[in-house]
């Protein structure tokens, strides 16, 4: 929610959608346009650091997404490990920290091993947060963090009368704060069960370019579009 003296958007999210277009439209396999969106996220995410953007939030794989062929699921799976153990380095060495939002089951024990091995090698960087949505749903990350806060509550460690809209961040995957601007590619005008928590003031920005095509200029475009806006919180003025 925060603006820094730029102006520049704290917290930035991205539904990076179309990359099985993408490799579609030229007759490739599908898994040709998520190898293609990896080069471009590796980029993306090396930009927003350098002008300034503090966490980066993108959805890579949703709850729903195991519900596509066993083929493609394999195939995004064994492209996370390699990103998280080789082709992110650059991002490592940029002193950018890598955190991970979703749910752990069912995902494999070398995808979480993968994870957990980028989490701990990046956890002292400072350089700007990559939050990774990874088997994750908005929905189901309100749940979670439901039965987290019914937990403490059952456990005295925290009083159902102190509950807030606020301190309900403290349940949620990762403890962000809420989004500023949400950028969704590849033509479609929905949220998708994307961070609907973290959501709830964010611009909302749409492109039709697909993902693997989304480049350094076009995430300047997003941000002038953010510059733009007229952020009110429900006051009558920007104060
Ligand atoms: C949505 O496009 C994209 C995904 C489900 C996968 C996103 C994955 C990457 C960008 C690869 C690298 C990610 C990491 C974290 C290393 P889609 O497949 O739904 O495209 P479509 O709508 O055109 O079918």
């Amino acid at each position: 929610m925060s603006n820094n003296k730029n102006n520049m958007p704290y917290h930035v999210g991205i539904i990076m959608d179309g990359n099985g277009r993408w490799a579609q439209e030229r007759g490739q396999n599908r898994s040709e346009g998520h190898k293609k969106g990896a080069e471009t996220l590796e980029k993306i995410a090396l930009y927003a650091k350098k002008i300034g953007i503090k966490i980066l939030s993108l959805y890579a794989f949703s709850t729903d997404n195991f519900k596509r062929s066993q083929e493609e699921v394999d195939y995004l799976m064994n492209l996370f490990i390699k990103c998280f153990e080789t082709k992110f380095d650059s991002l490592c060495k940029e002193g950018i920290k890598v955190v991970f939002s979703g749910r752990e089951y069912p995902l494999k024990d070398n995808v979480l091993k993968a994870m957990h091995k980028i989490t701990e090698k990046t956890q002292n960087n400072t350089g700007c947060i990559l939050n990774i949505c990874l088997n994750y749903g908005g929905q189901e990350e309100i749940v979670d963090a439901s039965l987290k806060i019914a937990n403490d509550i059952n456990k005295g460690i925290i009083k159902k009368e102190d509950l807030n809209r606020d301190n309900f961040y403290n349940y949620l995957y990762q403890n962000l704060p809420p989004l500023d601007l949400l950028i969704r590619t590849g033509k479609e005008h929905r949220l998708s069960n994307f961070m609907l928590y973290q959501a709830f003031y964010a611009e909302l920005y749409f492109v039709d370019t697909y993902f693997p095509d989304f480049l350094e200029k076009d995430l300047d475009k997003a941000i002038e579009h953010f510059q733009n806006c007229n952020r009110k919180f429900g006051n009558v003025e920007n104060k």
